[in-house]
């Protein structure tokens, strides 16, 4: 089959397409023919190895070589074939799921317990665009945030793919939502919901005088104590994301924003999507969300498997307004 292996970090360079063998499901997992994936910066910090901190913490980085030898966290297609206790899916079936990597080949043997029913009203690629970053919304806003219908909400970075499922989901909880981005996409994140929007360029949300009861940063543009300024005084952080360094960052700002929030009355915590263990059940509940219309992915671009080099390349310049998507 083709995919695109790596064997050291680097840049997208070191992106190589390969034909290698096809997986053969064990007794438990389902073979599944990728139809699309999708990139985010979980893909190109696994592709550079950093921050290089992240290779000492045990984050599945790999030490000193990549241990994801094929990238891409995000699958949808169809069933291949199932291993022998796998009895929940045939062959055929349309699937989703959101895994370490294996996504940016032809084919990926996937756990049975971690795929789920693609929702029928999306594409291929659409629902591509979901696992990752819809579940990583939906940990941030739900479970760490506690969020409540009628809350205010702000979301830093409310236009990129975590944001823009950020913001609609926020809306289908039954929140009152300002996104923050760049001028460029004021108009995308008012038609997806916000019902308010900061163009980052021109004002300083920390600086403004409003407050929210739950703020939702995957920017990471502002310190902790900048952040805490905007919140109610019983209000919630959320720290999910932060600029991207060779050695600490984002992992630091995450940190020194939990540190510097000890003592404050306002609580702050961190979402890690990778370490969740309700993945598979949490894109159930976005498969409800999305085939009722309340989610719909907003889709940037899109590129064929060959060019995930270029797809990596545009994602990581930081400024994708929602997902980008290869397909398979
Ligand atoms: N903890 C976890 O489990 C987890 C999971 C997924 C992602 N993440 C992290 O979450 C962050 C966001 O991920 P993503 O996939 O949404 O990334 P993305 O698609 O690259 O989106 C980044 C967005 O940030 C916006 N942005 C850039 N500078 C900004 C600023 N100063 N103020 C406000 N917004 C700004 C950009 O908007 P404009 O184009 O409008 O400038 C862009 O839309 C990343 O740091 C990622 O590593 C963490």
């Amino acid at each position: 089959m083709k995919a695109i292996v790596q064997d050291r970090f680097g840049s997208p360079d070191v992106l190589e397409l390969r034909e290698v063998d096809k997986p053969v499901p064990g007794d438990n997992e389902v073979l599944v023919r990728v139809r699309a994936s999708s990139v985010q910066p979980y893909d190109w910090h696994h592709m550079r190895g950093e921050p290089r901190i992240a290779r000492l913490m045990g984050s599945g980085l790999g030490l000193r070589k990549p241990s994801l030898s094929i990238l891409g966290a995000d699958v949808a297609g169809e069933v291949e074939a199932v291993g022998r206790d796998a009895t929940e899916f045939r062959p055929g079936a349309e699937v989703f799921a959101m895994l370490k990597g294996g996504g940016f080949a032809e084919y990926v043997c996937v756990p049975a317990g971690e795929l789920a029913p693609k929702p029928t009203s999306l594409s291929f690629e659409q629902a591509a665009a979901v696992p990752m970053a819809a579940n990583t919304a939906l940990l941030g806003l739900r479970d760490a945030g506690g969020v409540q219908p009628g809350q205010k909400v702000l979301i830093n970075g409310a236009s990129g793919g975590v944001g823009t499922f950020a913001v609609q989901i926020a809306r289908a909880l039954g929140a009152e939502v300002t996104g923050v981005c760049g001028t460029r996409n004021l108009k995308l994140v008012r038609s997806i919901g916000a019902n308010e929007v900061i163009d980052y360029t021109a004002e300083d949300f920390s600086r403004n005088g409003r407050r929210y009861d739950l703020l939702l940063d995957l920017a990471g543009s502002h310190s902790g104590s900048a952040c805490r300024r905007v919140l109610t005084p019983k209000g919630t952080l959320v720290t999910i994301g932060g600029p991207a360094g060779r050695w600490l960052q984002p992992a630091g700002h995450v940190f020194a924003t939990l540190a510097g929030s000890l003592f404050a009355s306002q609580r702050a915590v961190m979402a890690d999507v990778v370490r969740c263990k309700r993945n598979r059940q949490n894109l159930v509940t976005l498969t409800e969300f999305i085939d009722d219309g309340r989610i719909t992915p907003v889709i940037d671009r899109s590129y064929p498997l060959e060019e995930l080099p270029a797809a990596m390349r545009y994602q990581e310049a930081g400024h994708a307004s929602g997902k980008v998507v290869i397909t398979v």
